[in-house]
């Protein structure tokens, strides 16, 4: 068992990424996760002015946000496809904080409209989550035609992707539990 911040990447009204942020926060707590949903929609994040840690006195939603990444051990973020990169919403969310996420795995899930499952996204933010110390695992879970793969309320209509989702999230765990027992013996910075 872990704690795991699912990040969603979109802020639109009609966004499909919620519904993928769900579902990925449903499976991690059938396999008994702690879970943090960051929803920078949520918690209003504003585009970046300050890191979290030049303000003084931060405001409550970014007080979550700090807890949610700092506590965690491991990182997935669901980033939808933007004109073949991630958005700009999840770079923001992102951007806040940084040491907070150093030696810990994260795992990217995409998704997009079309065939290709956001994975040019996942390329782009694999570059931006190396930076900031948490190395995505080699596999990605991209879904293609997200609007096809779940519902009005959010159910998963393909049921490939459960079996996707478990080979992946079993990949991930390993990587979590690997760097959990390794930061035990201390991070050399
Ligand atoms: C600004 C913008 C750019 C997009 N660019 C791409 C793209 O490059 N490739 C793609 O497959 N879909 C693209 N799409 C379609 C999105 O994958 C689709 O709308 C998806 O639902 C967006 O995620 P969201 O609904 O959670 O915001 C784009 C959508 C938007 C709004």
């Amino acid at each position: 068992m872990a704690k795991i911040a699912v990040i969603v990447g979109s802020v639109r009204s009609d966004r499909q990424g919620i519904k993928v942020a769900n579902w990925i926060v449903k499976k991690l707590k059938e396999r008994n996760h702690d879970v943090f949903l960051v929803d920078p929609a949520k918690l209003q994040l504003p585009l970046l002015d300050k890191m979290y840690k030049e303000i003084e006195s931060p405001p409550e939603n970014l007080k979550k946000l700090y807890t949610a990444i700092s506590e965690s051990d491991g990182y997935i973020p669901v980033t939808p496809e933007y004109n073949h990169s991630t958005s700009g919403a999840m770079k923001n969310t992102l951007d806040y904080l940084l040491e907070e996420y150093f030696f810990k795995p994260s795992a990217i899930v995409s998704y997009s409209a079309g065939p290709f499952g956001g994975v040019l996204a996942g390329n782009h933010l694999r570059q931006v989550l190396a930076e900031m110390g948490s190395p995505a695992i080699p596999s990605q879970l991209p879904i293609s035609k997200v609007q096809d793969v779940f519902g009005e309320q959010g159910e998963l209509l393909d049921e490939n992707y459960d079996r996707r989702a478990k080979r992946f999230l079993d990949e991930f765990e390993w990587y979590v539990d690997a760097f959990l027992e390794q930061r035990k013996k201390g991070t050399p910075y």
